[in-house]
């Protein structure tokens, strides 16, 4: 069976160093948060310094600028009649009593990342983002350099990435750079791994591996960058290839103050 959804931490300890996208609950869950409702969240985030805009719409995305400025004093329905797409760097900027936020570090952030230190990972960086996606919206075809845990909170989405990443992607040509990612032409329904996510559905994106994802209605999720992430001191054969091919570790001075280290030393001191 491709469409996989992991429950249980041994199976996702024999599944983050492979290549095909899984779903995450249960034991893999170590967390819930009750977020305010969607409106309220995209009428805080528009007016927040801090979020980039994406304008466009199914397959026709300007996922590469910021279109945040024309986004900027539009209210609810104003976006709602426009193809709007909201992103949020670091969701615990906003948590702080009274705002949309508040609590997300402790009831999220740090059972999430306690979880994963307790089975034996550690990370370079790891936060947070918030993404807001207006409806027959969709992000274009891409590979990320972390692994990400995407968490649709709210709203109806549809995931797509592929059955084989490898074949359409080997690794020799999966590290290149945005303008090389392109969506092949010669796909068939059969290639493509698509899974329907509803509220509150967790899904693990591997590293490198091509996705793009539709937004029929307004929706909005989480999702957490992990990068330079090692299982017992080993990163996935990705990420470690990332490494042997630029030479360095590109992590290691991206949010430095994200990482598995400073979130052990802070827990020392409490
Ligand atoms: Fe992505």
């Amino acid at each position: 069976m491709v469409h996989k959804t992991v429950t249980t931490t041994a199976e996702f300890l024999r599944s983050w160093d492979a290549r095909v996208n899984f779903l995450m609950a249960d034991e893999c869950a170590p967390f819930s948060f009750q977020f305010p409702p969607t409106q309220q969240i995209v009428e805080r985030l528009v007016r927040e310094e801090k979020t980039t805009g994406i304008t466009g719409q199914l397959r026709d995305t300007g996922d590469r600028g910021n279109a945040m400025e024309v986004f900027r004093g539009m209210s609810f329905d104003d976006l709602m009649a426009t193809s709007f797409q909201l992103r949020y760097p670091d969701v615990t900027v906003l948590d702080r009593p009274g705002d949309i936020f508040a609590g997300f570090t402790q009831q999220v952030l740090e059972p999430w990342k306690g979880y994963l230190l307790e089975h034996g990972f550690t990370w370079d960086r790891c936060y947070a983002l918030a993404r807001v996606s207006g409806p027959n919206t969709c992000t274009g075809y891409h590979m990320d350099r972390s692994n990400v845990l995407f968490w649709n909170v709210c709203g109806r989405k549809v995931f797509h990435g592929f059955r084989d990443p490898d074949r359409w992607v080997p690794l020799a040509q999966a590290n290149q750079g945005r303008e090389a990612q392109i969506m092949p032409e010669d796909l068939s329904d059969e290639d493509v791994l698509s899974y329907e996510v509803d509220d509150n559905t967790l899904l693990w994106n591997h590293l490198l591996t091509p996705h793009w994802v539709d937004a029929p209605e307004l929706t909005f999720g989480i999702n957490f960058s992990h990068g330079g992430l090692r299982h017992n001191g080993r990163l996935c054969r990705y990420e470690q290839h990332l490494y042997d091919t630029l030479g360095r570790n590109p992590n290691e001075a991206w949010h430095p103050e994200t990482s598995s280290a400073v979130f052990q030393e802070k827990a020392a001191r409490h």
